[in-house]
């Protein structure tokens, strides 16, 4: 199934008078289960897409459109207020970033059931669900230790925890293996992977690492 759709995607940056074009007819499909890659250079609009993707960036042209449970149908996120966009994102999509963005001041286990703050689920069922990931991801010990207390591995295992507590359709990651060694991002990968496959989550992984881009099923090359 098919849940999400770029076509003929614009992006600019203006400065003053200057225009910097930085997405031009991007296309891309992303269907249940896809694992991605996008790869290019630095400045190539990686970041740029991700945010569009993501609904953090409403100002470009062309068509997105993505899967909305709530209407049990593809969308145009441009067409929605903002209360809808926010709701859209909470129910479709999650993040994963290149340094964890963890706050160091909470537990593990509070900093996965951060996302269920702002909902009516009962605290307790909240807890229940972050154990759940927690233990799935090997690290139900690290529960009440603070992120300074954990390996880079393991505080992307808790992000990813995280990530996945609203239970998203499409993870966004950002350099996600970007501070890890070439084996522990190996480690996340095969995450990554059980994921797609157990759970037909889908992921699009912006990367610079040729291995991490080789485990996907699918690369898309920037300029
Ligand atoms: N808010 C902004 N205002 C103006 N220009 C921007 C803005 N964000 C990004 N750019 C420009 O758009 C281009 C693409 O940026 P983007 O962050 O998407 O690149 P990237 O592919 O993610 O690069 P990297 O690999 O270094 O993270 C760059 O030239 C950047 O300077
Ligand atoms: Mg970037």
């Amino acid at each position: 199934m098919k849940i999400a759709h770029l076509e003929n995607i614009y992006k600019s940056y203006k400065n003053g008078d200057q225009e910097t074009v930085v997405l031009r007819d991007f296309a891309l499909d992303i269907e249940e289960g896809d694992l991605i890659a996008i790869q290019g250079r630095s400045g190539s609009g990686k970041t740029t897409l991700l945010n569009i993707i993501g609904l953090m960036d409403s100002e470009y042209e062309g068509k997105y459109e993505l899967y909305s449970p709530k209407d049990q149908a593809m969308i145009c996120p441009k067409n929605l207020r903002d209360s809808d966009v926010s709701r859209l994102r909470n129910e479709m999509l999650g993040f994963v970033f290149q340094h964890f963005n963890l706050l160091e001041h909470m537990t593990c286990l509070e900093n996965v059931c951060l996302p269920a703050a702002f909902s009516r689920k009962p605290p307790k069922d909240v807890e229940a669900e972050a154990r759940t990931l927690l233990e799935r991801f090997d690290i139900l010990d690290k529960s009440d230790a603070f992120p300074t207390q954990l390996s880079g591995g393991q505080k992307q295992r808790v992000a990813i925890a995280r990530a996945l507590l609203l239970k998203p359709r499409l993870i966004l990651c950002d350099e996600p293996t970007g501070a890890l060694d070439a084996e522990t991002s190996q480690e996340i990968m095969s995450c990554f992977k059980d994921l797609c496959r157990e759970d037909h989550l889908s992921f699009v992984i912006v990367t610079h690492d040729p291995n991490v881009a080789q485990a996907c099923d699918r690369i898309v090359r920037r300029n």
